[in-house]
C-alpha cells in the first residue's frame, strides 16, 4: 500500500469513527465532582452497584435508579430500612440489605446522587 493511501485510510477511519465515539453514552456524571460528591461516588461504587445501576440515572440488575434520593429517603433506607412516611418505594421487594455502618456517608452519597441531576 502507498503511502498516500494509506494516509487517506487513516483519515477516513478517524473521520468514520468520530461520531460513534461522541455518541456513546456517559455512564458517570457530567461535571467535575466536587470533593464530597467524588467520596460518594467511590462509597456508592463499593457498595450499591451490585443492585443498583452504575449509572443511578438508570434502574439496576434488581435496585431502581437512585437519582433524586432525598437525604431523609437515603437515611431511611439505608439505616432503618423504612421510607420517609407517605413515600411510595419505586419496588416492593424489600430485598434491600441494611447499610447503617454508611450513616456518616449518607451527604456524600446525596451529593454524589444530585449531581445527575
Ligand atoms: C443487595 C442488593 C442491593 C444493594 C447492595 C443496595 N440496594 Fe438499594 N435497593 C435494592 C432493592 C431490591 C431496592 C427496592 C426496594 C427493596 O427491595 O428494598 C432498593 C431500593 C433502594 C432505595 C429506595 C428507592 C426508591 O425510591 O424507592 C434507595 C434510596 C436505595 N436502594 C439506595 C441504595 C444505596 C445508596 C445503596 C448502596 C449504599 C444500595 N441501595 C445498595 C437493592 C440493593
Amino acid at each position: 500500500m502507498n503511502l498516500k493511501l494509506l494516509i487517506k485510510n487513516f483519515i477516513l477511519v478517524g473521520v468514520l469513527s468520530l461520531p460513534l465515539i461522541s455518541c456513546q453514552k456517559e455512564t458517570t456524571s457530567k461535571a467535575p465532582l466536587s470533593k464530597i460528591a467524588s467520596r460518594g461516588k467511590g462509597i456508592y461504587l463499593s457498595n450499591c452497584i451490585v443492585c443498583h445501576n452504575p449509572n443511578p440515572a438508570m434502574d439496576g440488575s434488581i435496585g431502581p435508579a437512585l437519582v433524586g434520593s432525598s437525604l431523609e429517603l437515603l437515611e431511611a433506607k439505608l439505616v432503618h430500612q423504612t421510607y420517609p412516611t407517605g413515600y411510595k418505594p419505586k419496588r416492593t421487594s424489600g430485598s434491600m440489605p441494611e447499610f447503617s455502618q454508611l450513616k456518616a456517608d449518607i451527604p456524600a452519597l446525596h451529593a454524589y446522587l444530585e449531581s445527575f441531576k
